[in-house]
């Protein structure tokens, strides 16, 4: 497998994203960190007492894009011993998503949402309180898997649902940067599971740690008070962030690698329902880094795949296959403004 990784002199002082002399065994591309939840959407018409169950979790939907997308990937977590816990493993072991850092807590549950529909549009209630994934802590990481993976992916998320976990995240990271694999991070930040300005911090933190960061305009209007996309990578930048990508939903996204800023306009699709389309974009990116792709053609391709995954209902059914990207990316012309974003009437 190929080596490549940050165009950034820093990186080469830090001895971050190309570290020789690794310890790392090479078994998985990334390893993903975080909580899964079982989701159970309401009807919207008819039968309101109906719920038709599906999957979430921020770190598990990116695992399952970027095995369907090529990479080896596996999964950290920790699922109770429940229905809900055996339907994950069940669906990681379908999808192809190691279980090999997967631990079944006996104490305490796997987390559920709940979607639900009326005049008003859709709103979500969690049961994650104390949930299996929140007991995540750095006495329980699964150190030697992640010691064998050349990138981890963590989120915001990951951090927020428990002081262990959050711990566990920094501890991961540090495994992760000894054993000379790159470190990916979305903030993913929300307001519901933690106070803005501690999310806010332990973001700054985090960024400083990480090889590539995705957050969106919603992370990056928590965290920096603006979504323009010049003044977000900088402020990434300031934070010590090396490799950026600007999620920015319909607008598509920016990439910026330390050396040039591009821009790239979303796919024109009909979609539907975006969520998780920032899941599948970090998934899609992370799989073509690992398979050599320059860190702009991974991000071309990952907001080709991200578009598709909002043309379908859920955060993981309508996560796309290589076919499917592929298909997209030939019937659209090459999008990409290399710079525009780095002058003073950049993109917003
Ligand atoms: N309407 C859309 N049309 C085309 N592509 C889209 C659309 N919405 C999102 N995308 C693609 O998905 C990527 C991620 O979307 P977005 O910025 O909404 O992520 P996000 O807020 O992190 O999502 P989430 O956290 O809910 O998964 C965008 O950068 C873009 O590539
Ligand atoms: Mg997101």
């Amino acid at each position: 497998m190929p080596r490549h990784g940050l165009i950034d002199p820093k990186s080469a002082a830090s001895g971050s994203p190309d570290r020789e002399g690794s310890d790392a065994v090479d078994r998985y591309d990334v390893i993903a960190l975080g909580e899964p939840m079982v989701e159970f959407n309401q009807a919207r018409d008819g039968d309101r007492s109906a719920w038709r169950q599906g999957y979430g979790g921020d770190t598990s939907n990116m695992a399952i894009a970027a095995a369907r997308l090529g990479a080896r990937v596996a999964y950290a977590t920790r699922v109770g011993d429940d229905a809900f816990g055996r339907l994950f493993r069940a669906l990681w072991r379908a999808e192809g998503v190691s279980e090999d850092a997967v631990a079944t807590d006996a104490d305490a549950p796997t987390a559920v949402y709940f979607v639900t529909h009326d005049e008003r549009g859709h709103a979500f209630a969690y049961l994650r309180a104390g949930s299996a994934a929140s007991r995540l802590s750095p006495a329980n990481l699964p150190a030697g898997v992640i010691r064998s993976a050349r990138a981890l992916h963590v989120s915001g998320i990951s951090q927020a649902i428990s002081t262990s976990a959050c711990d566990a995240v920094f501890t991961a990271i540090g495994i992760a940067r000894d054993a000379g694999a790159r470190v990916f991070y979305d903030p993913n930040l929300r307001p519901r599971l933690w106070p803005r300005d501690r999310a806010a911090a332990i973001a700054r933190a985090t960024m400083a740690l990480s090889d590539w960061i995705l957050p969106s305009r919603e992370d990056a209007e928590w965290m920096f008070g603006t979504g323009e996309a010049a003044a977000v990578i900088d402020a990434c930048r300031r934070a010590g962030a090396r490799g950026i990508v600007y999620k920015r939903g319909a607008d598509g996204c920016v990439v910026d690698d330390g050396r040039s800023r591009v821009v790239i306009g979303a796919h024109p699709v009909t979609a539907v329902d975006a969520t998780g389309a920032g899941d599948c974009f970090d998934g899609a990116f992370a799989a073509r880094l690992a398979a050599g792709d320059e860190p702009v053609e991974a991000a071309r391709y990952a907001n080709a795949a991200a578009a598709l995954a909002t043309t379908g209902y859920g955060a993981v059914d309508p996560l796309p296959r290589p076919a499917d990207v592929d298909r997209l990316l030939r019937a659209v012309p090459r999008t990409g403004v290399p710079n525009a974003a780095g002058g003073p009437r950049g993109a917003r």
